[in-house]
C-alpha cells in the first residue's frame, strides 16, 4: 500500500509529525514538490529536527529517502542540510536519492526573489522558490545533471545573465553569482551531492515490482497550491495530489490513500487572504504564544484563525482525501468554546463551496458554529466535546478523522 500526506491549509499543519508516525510502515519516502522553503519539524526527546529538502523519513534507519524532480533543489541549503544530518549520526549515504531531473535553485533566484518582493509584497520565504519555478517554465532552468557538465553549465548561465540582465538591474551584475564564480562554487558543493544522484523515476518503479511500499511526503498546503490556493499568495509548485505524478513520474494507481493534514484551527504566514484569521491582536497572541506558531523556516509569527470548514472541505475534494489526521488539539484545551466556519456570507447571500477567485474570497465573512470545547481529560480520551468537535468535522467533509495529534512529542498520537 503506498500512502500520501498532504497538507490541507496553508502548510504547517504537523505533516512532519503523521509522516513521522508511520514512516516505519513505509520502505521509501519521497519528497515530490516545493523546495528548501518547506520546514518540517520532528521532535523527539530532547531533540528536534527542522527538514527543508530531505524527507523527514531519514529519521527511520533503513528507510530509504528520494528527493524527486518535482522538488526545486537550493544544492547549498541540501549539502548544508545533509552535514546537519551527519553531524547528528544520521547516515544520508545509500539512504538518500535526489532526482537527476530536479531543478536547481541558484543564488540569483533568492536575489530575484528578494527585489520582486519589494513591490509584490506576496510574503515569500526568499528561497527563490517562485523565480527557479518560473525558470523551469519559461524553459531556462537548470538541472541536476547539468551540475555534471561543467562547460555546458557555464554556457548556460551565460545565456541566462545575458536575458536576465535586463529584467532585473543591480543583480546580475554582483560579482559573487557571475557565471565562472558560480559555477566553481556549484562544482565545488555538488561533490557531496553528484553520488546521490540517479533515476528516480525508474528506482520507484522498481521497489514497486519488488513489492515495497512507498510514502510521498507532502509540502506547503492546499491552500498554497500554484493552480488550487489563494492565487497569487500562494507558493509556486503543484503542492495537491496531482503534483505526485508530475513530480515523481509514477502514475495515479500507484496511489492508495491520501491522508489529509489539518490543524484543528488555521494559521497562515506570508500575505493573502484568511476567512477565520483572528483580528482581535489580543486574542491572536494568546492563540500564537500558546501553539508556538512561529514559522520554521523563516521564524516569522503566523497569522492565526479559527477552523475553516468550507476550505477544509474544498482541500479534501481537490486531494481525494481518505482518511484525516488532525493536529494541535492540545492547543485548544480549556476553552469554553469553539468557533468553526461552516459557511461564508457575501452581499447578504451565503456560500457552501469554497470560492476559487480572489476578488470574492478576499471579502467573505465566515458563519461561524460555536462548538463547546473540552479539557485535557476529555481530550487524551477522545470522548466528550473533543469526540463532537471531531465528528462535526467528519460529517463536513465526509471523510474518517484516523489520527489526532495532542502535543508536539512523537508519542502525542492517537489513532482511531
Ligand atoms: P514561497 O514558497 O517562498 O514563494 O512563498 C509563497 C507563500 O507560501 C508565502 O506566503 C510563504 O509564507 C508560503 N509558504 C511557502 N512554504 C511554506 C511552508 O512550508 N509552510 C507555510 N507557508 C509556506
Amino acid at each position: 500500500m503506498n500512502a500520501a500526506v498532504l497538507g490541507l491549509q496553508w502548510g504547517d499543519e504537523g505533516k512532519a509529525k503523521i509522516i513521522d508516525s508511520i514512516a516505519s510502515d513505509f520502505d521509501t519516502i519521497v519528497r515530490f514538490c516545493g523546495g528548501a522553503n518547506a520546514g518540517h519539524t520532528v521532535v523527539s526527546g530532547d531533540s528536534k529536527f527542522i527538514f527543508h529538502l530531505v524527507p523527514s523519513g531519514i529519521l527511520h534507519p533503513g528507510k530509504k529517502c528520494v528527493i524527486a524532480g518535482g522538488v526545486n533543489i537550493d544544492p547549498f541549503a541540501l549539502v548544508e542540510e545533509i552535514k546537519n544530518l551527519e553531524r547528528n549520526g544520521i547516515e544520508t549515504k545509500n539512504r538518500l536519492f535526489i532526482s537527476f531531473s530536479a531543478f536547481v535553485v541558484l543564488p540569483y533566484h533568492k536575489y530575484q526573489d528578494a527585489y520582486q518582493e519589494r513591490t509584490r509584497h506576496i510574503g515569500t520565504t526568499r528561497r527563490g522558490i517562485g523565480p527557479s519555478y518560473t525558470d523551469k517554465i519559461d524553459r531556462v532552468g537548470i538541472r541536476m545533471y547539468d551540475l555534471l557538465q561543467p562547460k555546458i553549465l557555464l554556457e548556460k548561465l551565460k545565456f541566462i545573465y545575458n536575458e536576465k540582465k535586463l529584467s532585473f538591474p543591480g543583480i546580475f551584475e554582483k560579482e559573487d553569482i557571475s557565471p565562472e564564480p558560480l559555477v566553481e562554487q556549484i562544482i565545488e558543493t555538488s561533490k557531496r551531492i553528484i553520488p546521490l544522484l540517479t533515476d528516480t523515476r525508474v528506482m520507484l518503479l522498481e521497489s514497486r515490482k519488488k513489492g515495497e511500499s512507498i510514502l510521498f511526503e507532502g509540502a506547503q498546503g492546499a491552500l498554497l497550491d500554484i493552480d488550487f490556493g489563494t492565487y497569487p499568495y500562494v507558493t509556486s509548485s503543484s503542492c495537491t495530489v496531482g503534483g505526485i505524478f508530475s513530480g515523481t513520474g509514477i502514475p495515479p494507481t500507484f496511489l492508495d490513500r491520501v491522508i489529509g493534514v489539518a490543524k484543528c484551527y488555521t494559521t497562515r504566514v506570508g500575505a493573502g487572504p484568511f476567512p477565520t484569521e483572528i483580528v482581535d491582536e489580543k486574542k491572536a497572541t494568546r492563540l500564537r504564544e500558546r501553539g508556538d506558531e512561529f514559522g520554521s523556516t523563516t521564524g516569522r509569527p503566523r497569522r492565526v484563525g479559527w477552523l475553516d470548514l468550507v476550505a477544509l472541505k474544498y482541500a479534501c475534494q481537490i486531494n481525494g482525501v481518505s482518511e484525516l489526521a488532525l493536529t494541535k488539539f492540545d492547543v485548544l484545551s480549556g476553552m469554553s468554546s469553539i468557533p468553526v466556519a461552516t459557511e461564508y456570507a457575501i452581499n447578504g447571500e451565503r456560500l457552501a463551496n469554497f470560492p476559487e477567485n480572489l476578488h470574492i474570497i478576499r471579502r467573505v465573512a465566515p458563519v461561524y458554529r460555536e462548538l463547546p470545547g473540552w479539557n485535557d481529560e476529555e481530550l487524551l480520551g477522545i470522548s466528550g466535546n473533543v469526540l463532537d468537535y471531531i465528528e462535526t468535522i467528519e460529517r463536513f467533509t465526509g471523510v474518517p478523522v484516523r489520527f489526532i495529534s495532542t502535543g508536539a512529542e512523537r508519542n502525542n498520537l492517537i489513532r482511531r
